[in-house]
């Protein structure tokens, strides 16, 4: 890790190099302090209080951990109230993640919540990524790389997958999309489980995130690009980051339109790409996801009750007055052994077919094992049918992009 000495700073020294980043450690029980100090390695300096901070603060970007003993409410507020500054990025190490000290800690203006007995390497990870944010130059209105997709208006483009029948392959579709523009962009590339019940792309992609939409939504009012950016989980395969859906069923009842649109609309100010999971039927969040969204990917599958449902998701689009030339249908397991012909298929929908995906064993295959198939299958017809998707999706992008100059 890139650190320097914190005790070299003084008050009257000009400010060093943006890449230069101080690490201090605060822990009020001296044993723990000298554990974090001794883990987090050289050029680290420990702090008995949070105040012993402020006169050493001199524009430098400075990472703060704070050890358990920081998770008291009374601490947290002194965090607040003292290094809510764009020069410090804090973190805290508690004993345990309990929903208490993770809402009380962001409310704070913590930026990530660890635990103690976990991996040291995660905590000099949430150090890289805080300090990232800290030491990049400041763009504009943001901390982060300028996304380059979306209306040409530097925001990320939003895809949505939908369908209104259960089990078309909408998760599958996203998922597999969304790693291969993650690959593909120059900006970070975010998938979100807006199936807010029952979203599996945590599974999907084998991942054990620490926060959910949950957090984000707990944190609606002080949202901003890096506090959303320290709850999302990466699919390292990829670089993808993630927004899963709530961990239990019942935290759907607390997530509303209003907040999920909000959360993108974040997410597209650093994402180049946003890409967007929803369950089967139409809620007011799934409606305000579509209208949200620059392409809305109708997946159907092959099949009699498919179509029916797909048709009527159709005709409730436009009757919600939603612009057709959004609208993508993506016709699922496509291939002639299913009998039914894609070019009926398309008269009956009165949509043409911007990517025809084929039935492949691969696909359950990757899902149990959690790797999408776009990279445990690469050569696979499915995987090459995604490819063709992102490619329509990056050329209608860049159309935009030449269009509006
Ligand atoms: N092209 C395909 N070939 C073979 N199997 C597929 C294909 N697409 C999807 N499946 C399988 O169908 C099942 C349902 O897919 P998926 O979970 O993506 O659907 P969904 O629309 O997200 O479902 P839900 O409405 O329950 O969220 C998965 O087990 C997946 O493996
Ligand atoms: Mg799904």
């Amino acid at each position: 890790m890139a650190a320097f000495d914190f005790n070299e700073i003084t008050p009257n020294e000009p400010a060093p190099a943006p890449m230069q980043l101080a690490v201090a450690v605060v822990e009020a029980v001296p044993a723990v302090r000298m554990d974090l100090e001794e883990r987090l390695g050289p050029g680290v300096t420990g702090f008995e209080r949070v105040e012993d901070i402020v006169p050493r603060l001199n524009g430098t970007p400075v990472v703060v951990v704070l050890g358990p003993s920081c998770s008291e409410p009374e601490v947290l507020a002194s965090v607040d109230r003292n290094l809510a500054r764009s020069d410090v990025g804090v973190i805290l190490v508690a004993d345990e993640l309990s929903t208490t000290v993770l809402q009380l800690a962001l409310r704070s203006g913590v930026k990530d919540v660890l635990t103690l007995q976990g991996d040291t390497l995660q905590i000099v990870e949430a150090i890289e990524r805080v300090g990232a944010g800290l030491a990049a130059p400041v763009p504009a209105a943001t901390n982060h790389p300028v996304a380059t997709g979306g209306d040409g208006d530097g925001l990320g483009r939003v895809t949505t997958v939908f369908s209104t029948k259960g089990g078309s392959g909408k998760s599958v579709i996203a998922t597999n999309l969304a790693v291969v523009l993650a690959e593909r962009a120059d900006g970070p590339v975010c998938l979100v489980d807006a199936d807010l019940q029952f979203g599996d792309v945590a599974v999907m992609m084998k991942l054990a995130p620490s926060h959910t939409i949950v957090d984000a939504v707990t944190n609606i009012e002080r949202l901003d690009t890096s506090l959303l950016e320290s709850l999302l989980s990466t699919h390292e395969a990829s670089g993808l980051r993630v927004l899963p859906a709530p961990l239990e069923p019942a935290f759907a009842d607390q997530i509303g339109a209003a907040e999920m649109v909000k959360i993108v609309e974040v997410l597209r100010r650093f994402c180049s790409h946003v890409v967007i999971d929803t369950p089967a039927y139409f809620n007011d969040v799934v409606l305000g996801l579509v209208e949200a969204s620059d392409d809305v990917l109708l997946v159907a599958g092959m099949d009699i009750p498919n179509i029916k449902n797909v048709k009527i998701g159709l005709q409730t689009l436009r009757l919600l007055n939603t612009p057709m030339e959004k609208l993508r249908l993506i016709l699922n397991r496509a291939n002639s052994k299913v009998k039914l012909d894609i070019g009926g298929v398309e008269r009956t929908l009165q949509v043409t077919a911007d990517a025809l995906i084929p039935s492949d064993v691969v696909v359950p295959q990757s899902v149990n094992k959690g790797v999408p198939f776009v990279h445990s299958h690469p050569k696979s017809g499915v995987a090459k049918s995604i490819r063709a998707l992102a490619d329509r999706l990056s050329e209608a992008d860049a159309e935009v992009r030449r269009r509006r100059g």
